[in-house]
């Protein structure tokens, strides 16, 4: 099995850094950042993610692409006027450690390191809230796999194209944080389908059917892994959304089923959160980004 970047499974980092890059030198970006990795990670102690647009890493490196995996490239027009936005980009790499000035200074390098074959298009900062609550208040990540049964929902598996890499699925939310917080605490666990408390999952007579844990049942669309983080400022914040697949059905399906075109309702969150950004990107091995860079 060709080994996965380490980074995807790396839980407990208090502070992320997600940059999305558009290439002068499309190629030349990716050989860029394919070479970037191995000093990077070992010297800064930060933990680096390097992932492509699907396409483009196709074109680089046919042998080590997943044969059905495309980008965000139309949006998502869902019921009642709802759209998830298409804003996909050439390449994103996620930097996370334990404080923001060893992610900030690794990513001052990187940025000034691609300079010549690309720009950055997206900057997103992400930090924990309450230990491993989003901006909602509620537990994220109640039903992620654990470290041991990840790699095996996250990761392409052995003897297919891609075999080592994953899916990334990269969203911004802005979350309404004035209307969240005008519902009741009860008003909010019917709109999650959990606890607030303890993110205990609500009984099946009580779940509405347009709850968000309901909208995205793993049982009915696969599974994934998920490592959203908080994002923004006091009057402005919401969450990245970090989900890994090893294909990118689940992924595609659960964002059609928020939208409501599986039901024809949507997700109830997304009265309350939106999305302003929306990109997949193929994050190949590491073996495969070594190939490329002629390691
Ligand atoms: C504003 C954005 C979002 C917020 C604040 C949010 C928050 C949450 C929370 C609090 C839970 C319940 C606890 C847990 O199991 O983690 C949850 C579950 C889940 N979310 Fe989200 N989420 C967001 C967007 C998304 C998106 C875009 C997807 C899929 C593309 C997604 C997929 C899931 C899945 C698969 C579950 C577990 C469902 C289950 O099997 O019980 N979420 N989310």
């Amino acid at each position: 099995m060709e080994s996965p970047q380490s980074g995807i499974f790396a839980l407990g980092t208090a502070s992320h850094a997600y940059l999305e890059f558009d290439g002068r030198d499309r190629p030349g970006l990716v050989t860029a950042i394919a070479s970037l990795r191995e000093p990077r990670t070992t010297m800064g102690g930060v933990n680096l993610v390097a992932g492509f647009r699907p396409e483009l890493w196709r074109e680089v490196a046919p042998d080590d692409a997943p044969r059905s995996l495309d980008g965000f490239n139309a949006d998502i027009v869902g019921v009642d006027g709802f759209v998830m936005p298409a804003t996909q980009h050439d390449a994103v790499l996620w930097l996370s450690g334990s404080s923001y000035d060893v992610v900030f200074e690794t990513g001052r390098a990187v940025m000034a390191e691609l300079a010549s074959v690309g720009s950055m298009a997206e900057d997103m900062a992400g930090w924990p809230y309450m230990h491993d609550r989003d901006l909602t208040g509620f537990i994220d990540g109640t039903e992620n796999p654990t470290l041991i049964e990840a790699p095996g929902i996250a990761l392409v598996g052995e003897g297919k194209p891609g075999e080592g890499g994953t899916i990334l699925l990269l969203q911004k939310w802005e979350h309404d944080a004035v209307a969240w917080e005008s519902l009741s605490v009860e008003e909010q666990e019917l709109v999650m389908g959990r606890r607030k408390s303890d993110s205990e999952e609500l009984s099946d007579d009580v779940k509405p059917a347009d709850s968000h844990v309901a909208s995205n049942d793993q049982d009915q669309f696969g599974k994934i892994f998920r490592r959203n983080t908080p994002y923004g400022t006091i009057s402005n914040h919401g969450t990245t959304f970090v989900g890994f697949a090893s294909a990118q059905r689940p992924l595609a399906k659960m964002l059609e089923s928020m939208a409501g075109l599986a039901t024809g309702t949507r997700d109830a969150l997304t009265k309350y959160t939106r999305p302003l950004t929306g990109a997949y990107y193929f994050i190949p091995s590491n073996d495969a980004l070594q190939r490329i860079a002629g390691y």
